[in-house]
């Protein structure tokens, strides 16, 4: 986001408010204090530093006290007159409007006081705004952070974690249990069965537009329609959705499909079609494996989707509603099973993370996080036929050679 210059507010007549979603955070650090260590202290000296957070703003805004104790003071839905601030000093109202913390209601309006009225009309609640805001990443490797931190085997994750809580939750005395019967598999459970995260995905080799249509279809498209009037419409889809709202839009990353260009593309779930987005100004490979926050093998998948909700379709309904975001997230997860098992049945290998840059999506797919926030990743293709990447197959369902 740029940030626009702010206007000078010593002695206009101008007023200010403070932006609608705000919270503050006091966040210690600990810095090496020579004079402390030679005093016979420890040497390590905790500064508190505040931390406004602010969704409708690109990053969190380090504040000093005087601009903490100021935002206090100022009502987010009141304007407050000059006059009535008269005790604080101009350059502290006049830094909290120009980092977008209070909005002044005159001199044209700055992309900040913009962003602070869109997140108004946007009904979030609070608290969910600040945790989409605040768990986007942008430029993240998590797959070689993940390797540096030895955590990317079982066997690192128990020598650095400890023991984890237990796989599974005993409530009773094992005598008490009531032992339920166990069925012969059919079709379901062998489809069931048969799903697993694929980290081997073929690069060599396209997926047929048939299959990806396929795919399309059996997860994202609408199967049915009930129209209130023309502009209230509710979709009936394979995968349930929080108020039959289905605010989650699937935007392709296309690598390798047949008679397709690489590229991005919307998925349209009435008309079943796709429609071709601008590029994004790098080759497919490069944006697959950014988003994917450097994990390449779901990089390497010939077709990702990316999950994003359209918030103003839930929020609609759930305003400013403390279950609406989860609600959100719930869908996208539906959406991943179901998307799973289309994968499965037919023949193909999927996956789904939220390990994803958000932030790079965002900027790729043109997506303000505001109005559209990517809440997962998801992909698929053929498998290949030699596991170079550890799949979690006990059973041997997938990999029967490797058991
Ligand atoms: C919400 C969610 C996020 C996940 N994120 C990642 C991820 O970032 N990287 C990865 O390799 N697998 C990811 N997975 C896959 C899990 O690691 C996988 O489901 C788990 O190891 C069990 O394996 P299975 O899916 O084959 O049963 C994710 C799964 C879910 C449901």
């Amino acid at each position: 986001m740029v940030i626009l210059p702010g206007r000078a507010f010593k002695g206009s007549g101008m007023r200010v408010r403070r932006c609608a979603i705000l919270y503050l955070e006091p966040r210690e650090r600990v810095e090496f204090d020579l004079h402390g260590l030679l005093a016979g202290s420890s040497g390590a000296a905790r500064i508190v530093e505040w931390i406004a957070h602010a969704p409708h703003l690109a990053r969190p805004v380090a504040i000093d006290e005087a601009a903490r104790d100021c935002l206090g003071c100022l009502s987010a839905e009141e304007w407050t007159t000059r006059e009535a601030l008269a005790a604080w000093p101009a350059d502290v109202l006049d830094r909290l409007v120009e980092q977008g913390l209070a909005v002044a209601d005159e001199g044209g309006a700055t992309e900040h006081a913009a962003r602070d009225v869109q997140g108004r009309d946007g009904h979030w609640w609070g608290p969910a705004a600040l945790v989409h805001a605040a768990g986007r990443w942008s430029g993240e490797d998590a797959a070689a952070a993940t390797e540096a931190a030895g955590l990317s085997t079982a066997v690192g994750l128990r020598e650095r974690l400890g023991v984890p809580p237990p796989a599974a939750l005993t409530r009773c005395d094992p005598a008490d249990r009531i032992a339920l019967a166990r069925a012969e598999a059919d079709g379901f459970d062998e489809l069931l069965q048969r799903r697993a995260t694929c980290r081997n995905f073929d690069s060599d080799r396209p997926l047929s537009q048939a299959l990806l249509a396929r795919m399309m279809e059996r997860v994202f498209a609408a199967q049915a329609q009930w129209r209130m009037d023309d502009e209230t419409v509710f979709l009936k889809k394979g995968a349930p959705s929080g108020g039959g709202l289905h605010p989650t839009e699937a935007y392709l990353i296309l690598q390798q499909v047949e008679g397709l260009a690489a590229g991005l593309y919307h998925y349209h779930p009435v008309e079943h079609a796709l429609e071709p987005l601008p590029g994004a100004g790098m080759a497919m490979r490069e944006l697959a494996l950014q988003a994917v926050a450097g994990q390449h093998w779901f990089a390497d998948a010939p077709v990702l989707v990316v999950m994003a909700a359209r918030f103003a379709r839930c929020f609609w309904k759930y305003r400013q509603h403390p279950k609406a975001y989860r609600a959100v997230t719930m869908d996208a997860g539906h959406l991943s099973q179901t998307l799973y098992l289309a994968a499965t049945d037919l023949g193909l290998g999927a996956f789904v993370t939220c390990a994803i840059n958000e932030v790079d999506i965002e900027r790729a797919l043109g997506l303000d996080p505001l109005e559209e926030g990517v809440m997962a990743v998801c992909g698929f293709g053929w498998r290949a036929g030699e596991m170079r990447n550890a799949e979690f197959d006990p059973a041997g369902r997938v990999w029967p050679a490797a058991r």
